[in-house]
């Protein structure tokens, strides 16, 4: 079968899929764009993430094409076509094509492009050993909390984590984690206190970050929103990530230093399996 992707109202071969060469995403990065997971069929917190979605294109000022039951016929449909039941569905919306010239086109008609990748979230061996993070300097602009397709920053960071034989990148501000590449930030600390960066324009408002703080409530492991240094996070006895891609990870070593048993912890292997499950019920499907 094909690869289906679809491309300014229509499905279509990805070979067949272009994008014209003035297109402000390739000129300027001028776009966003969202990621959501699919499991058992079912688009994981969906809502939350059209809803960020619409955020980001407000404040960048891109017309949002399509209504939150639009962009959600248009996500199961390209699942449905790509017989994907479990993976990560991306789409992104570009201020269009114009003449380059920085300021915005008078009439220019955004650019919707949206792709699947089949991916086993829930069976990835790194939940059973446990991830290395590196820290590298958080290189990004003032305006984290819009999902900019800009990613260079992120590009070169977990760049530098894979030259080093890790799988992801904590970017740091004035000694304090942001976030990471493309993930939200976790420690937990030895008296068993989650401790996670509280929003703000510095990271990324994540959905998954979002929904395991409620997790986190229900199952009654207290929390804390405040910033946290590398050092703390070296001491920690646990530390894990969350993204849409993965569901929650966990963390087992920090610029090569072993973190807790240098095994998946307690807590974070709770969490995980609490917000598979969330995330895997039909309750939870947004659609
Ligand atoms: N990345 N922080 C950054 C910088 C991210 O790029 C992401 C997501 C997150 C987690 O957000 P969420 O839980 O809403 O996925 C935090 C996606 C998965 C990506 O770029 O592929």
């Amino acid at each position: 079968m094909s690869r289906i992707v679809f491309l300014n109202g229509s499905f279509l071969p990805i070979e067949e899929a272009k994008v014209p060469f003035m297109d402000r995403g390739f000129m300027f990065g001028d776009g966003i764009y969202e990621g959501v997971a699919i499991l058992e069929g079912h688009l994981v917190d969906n809502d939350a993430h059209l809803e960020r979605l619409e955020r980001s294109l407000r404040e960048v000022r891109i017309a949002n094409p399509y209504t939150r039951a639009e962009w959600t016929a248009l996500e199961e449909e390209l699942a449905r076509r790509n017989n994907l039941s479990e993976g990560f569905i991306y789409f992104q919306v570009t201020r269009g094509v114009a003449e380059r010239d920085f300021m915005f086109p008078d009439n220019a008609t955004p650019t919707v492009a949206m792709f699947t990748q089949a991916k086993s979230i829930v069976n990835a061996p790194a939940a059973e050993t446990g991830i290395a993070v590196i820290t590298v300097p958080d290189l990004r602009w003032q305006r984290r909390d819009i999902k900019s397709i800009n990613l260079l920053a992120q590009v070169l960071a977990k760049q530098a984590a894979k030259e080093a034989g890790a799988q992801e990148a904590w970017m740091v501000e004035n000694g304090f984690v942001t976030e990471g590449g493309s993930s939200s930030a976790f420690i937990v600390t030895r008296q068993g206190r989650i401790v996670v960066r509280p929003l703000s324009n510095a990271i990324l408002p994540g959905i998954t970050r979002q929904s395991l703080l409620a997790l986190s409530q229900a199952e009654g492991i207290p929390l804390e929103e405040r910033l946290f240094t590398v050092e703390e996070a070296y001491d920690a006895a646990e530390a894990f990530l969350t993204s849409a891609s993965n569901f929650v990870l966990p963390i087992v070593s920090i610029d090569g230093r072993t973190i807790g048993s240098g095994k998946p912890g307690p807590v974070t292997r709770k969490l995980r399996e609490t917000y598979i499950r969330m995330a895997a019920s039909p309750h939870r499907d947004n659609a």
